[in-house]
């Protein structure tokens, strides 16, 4: 059987002012109402032969989140969050359910990790995907599923390619060596999903990163101690916590692990990272606006608009993105969509 572990947490900063520090992406809402986690549990809950269901994600996001999914009424068997006192990137979120899985179902179980920030349109060709993933985790592989490449894009993992061996694994490269990446048709974007099992990412952590690992290990056996056993929510504890170095899988094992594998797959991915990704899962008028809301157009063309509770009207402008929201309205170009992250960040040191 197979553990979802569906990881939750970063700020988003390209989708302000619709993300924000204590909103991140993944409660973001979509065209058809459900917001990004409540499509990483939907997909969670569709891997094969699922039984248990992990949730990594900050405390404060604790009572967002279990909303979320409460609000699709589905039973999800047993489901238990580990929740961050701080954030400390992704290898550390692995690392305690990973630690929690061995010590609860056992270091043979084979866990799935999900990041609740990104959307698969095809559900049945993941599930695919992640059966053939499976068997190789069984084998002590830690495996990835690459999305064939479509630009030179530098914000994800490459991973060049041998059949299910992986090559090479490097963690956003520069623009130039992307393009490199895709000329040479080797090479496979990481979607951030991975498959293994328990003990195997414990003895890569071991290896590769084994600060992060104890310090994960401590802050899980603390909170088990005052927590009790079987408790569903386990809060680690914030000292032990914030001395794991913060550091994303990527950088702290992939990179660096011998017995990495990969499956291509084709399931729909998108990053959604940006608001013109974002705009894709709006639905589109006659004049290629992508729509989110109530909004009225004149003479305009290939925007990306977002509403939240009052009427936006658009004439004679083409190819920007305007978002709305109570308190922050953004207006952009398409094509400076992926500047946001300076906006946000200028924001953020303004205080
Ligand atoms: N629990 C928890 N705690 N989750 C976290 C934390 C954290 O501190 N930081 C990030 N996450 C979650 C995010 O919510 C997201 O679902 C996932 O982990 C990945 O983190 P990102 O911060 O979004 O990573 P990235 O987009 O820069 O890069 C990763 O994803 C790319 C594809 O989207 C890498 O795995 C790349 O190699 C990959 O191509
Ligand atoms: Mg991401």
């Amino acid at each position: 059987s197979i553990v979802p572990v569906i990881i939750c947490g970063g700020a988003g900063s390209r989708l302000w002012p619709l993300s924000r520090e204590n909103h991140p992406k993944p409660l973001i809402r979509l065209g058809d109402g459900l917001s990004l986690i409540q499509h990483a549990l939907l997909r969670a809950i569709a891997l094969p032969g699922v039984s248990d269901l992990i949730t990594v994600t900050n405390r404060d996001l604790f009572f967002a989140i279990e909303d979320e999914y409460r609000q699709l009424g589905l039973d999800l068997g047993r489901s238990r969050f580990l929740l961050e006192p701080v954030g400390r990137n992704t290898a550390a979120a692995i690392a305690v359910a990973s630690l929690e899985a061995a010590e609860t179902l056992g270091g043979e179980a084979i866990l799935c990790v999900l990041p609740a920030d990104h959307m698969i349109a095809d559900t049945p060709a993941l599930v695919k995907a992640v059966e053939q993933a499976a068997v190789l985790a069984g084998k002590g592989r830690i495996v990835t599923f690459g999305i064939k490449p479509t630009q030179p894009e530098t914000g994800y993992g490459y991973i060049e390619a041998d059949r299910t061996d992986v090559v090479r694994f490097v963690e956003k490269p520069d623009e130039a060596t992307a393009r490199e990446y895709i000329a040479s048709s080797r090479f496979l974007w990481n979607s951030g999903m991975f498959c293994f099992q328990a003990k195997t990412m414990m003895e890569g952590m071991e290896e590769h990163c084994p600060d992060i690992l104890s310090a994960c290990r401590e802050s899980l056996e603390k909170a088990r101690r005052s927590a009790g056993e079987d408790s569903d929510q386990v809060l680690l504890d914030g000292q032990a916590f914030a001395h794991a170095r913060a550091d994303s899988i990527d950088y702290a094992v992939l990179e660096k692990a011998p017995n990495v594998s990969v499956v291509a797959c084709d399931i729909g991915w998108n990053d959604i990272g940006s608001w013109s990704a974002l705009g894709e899962q709006f639905e589109s008028d006659d004049s290629g606006n992508r729509i989110h809301g109530v909004v009225s157009a004149v003479g305009s063309h290939g925007n990306v608009v977002r509403g939240s509770n009052r009427l936006i009207g658009l004439v004679g402008v083409d190819d920007l993105v305007v978002a709305d929201t109570p308190d922050a309205l953004l207006v952009a170009s398409r094509e400076h969509a992926q500047d946001v992250r300076l906006l946000y960040n200028r924001l953020k040191d303004a205080g």
